[in-house]
């Protein structure tokens, strides 16, 4: 049976073996894949890069603990979509209504790079999610990995649409791919994305899947 997501997977040899070495580093961290966050019946779906090494690679939750995620907790906060602004941990008793959150690789990449092989072997899990989530209108798609990680899990080739910040792009009838950049901390250092930004993509997205 197709799975949206496989707690045990080790299709790739070389994350597997980087999650098990950093287990060795650091036995309190999750070190597995991390799965995908929020209300299974979201019309918005948030799509990032991987887990950061001590951010869901530690806690078990996309986008919680580290740095890329203050932005877009607080963010999804502002606009209702979440009970607080912070996310800790993955047994904090954050919800997230009408708002999911998962990764275009679900497990931690080594320098945040995940191979364009990873990338595709990955890319059955959200094929599977988008199948599974009939209710998503929207997927905001953070950077141009998830974006093209989205194009091609709806079947399209990834270089028949153009990543741009701000950029909505039908897919089929029912969805809307929308970009932004990464709320990466490089990202919003150098104010490729500013709170403004960011807070306009995002709330453009809520408002087009509601
Ligand atoms: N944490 C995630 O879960 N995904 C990202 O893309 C970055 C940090």
């Amino acid at each position: 049976m197709n799975s949206a997501f496989d707690p045990g997977c080790r299709r790739c040899p070389r994350l597997a073996g980087f999650l098990d070495a950093v287990k060795r580093q650091q036995a309190h961290y999750f070190c597995k894949p991390v799965p995908p966050f929020g209300d299974p019946r979201a019309r918005l779906l948030i799509v990032g890069l991987a887990p950061g090494m001590h951010g869901a690679n530690r806690t078990g939750r996309p986008f919680t603990g580290d740095f890329a995620g203050i932005l877009l907790y607080e963010t999804l906060h502002k606009l209702g979509l979440a009970t607080a602004p912070v996310s800790v941990s993955s047994d904090d008793g954050l919800v997230l209504y009408g708002a999911r959150i998962t990764n275009a690789v679900k497990c931690l990449p080594p320098e945040n790079k995940p191979l364009p092989e990873e990338v595709r072997n990955c890319n059955e899990y959200l094929f599977e999610e988008l199948a599974q989530s009939p209710h998503a209108r929207v997927i905001l798609a953070l950077g141009t990995v998830a974006h093209a990680a989205v194009l091609r899990a709806c079947g399209r080739r990834p270089s028949q649409l153009r990543f741009a910040h701000g950029a909505a792009y039908a897919l089929g009838e029912r969805r809307t791919l929308v970009d932004s950049y990464h709320c990466s901390r490089y990202n919003t250092q150098t104010r490729r994305l500013t709170t403004a930004m960011f807070e306009n993509v995002v709330e453009r997205a809520a408002e087009l899947a509601a």
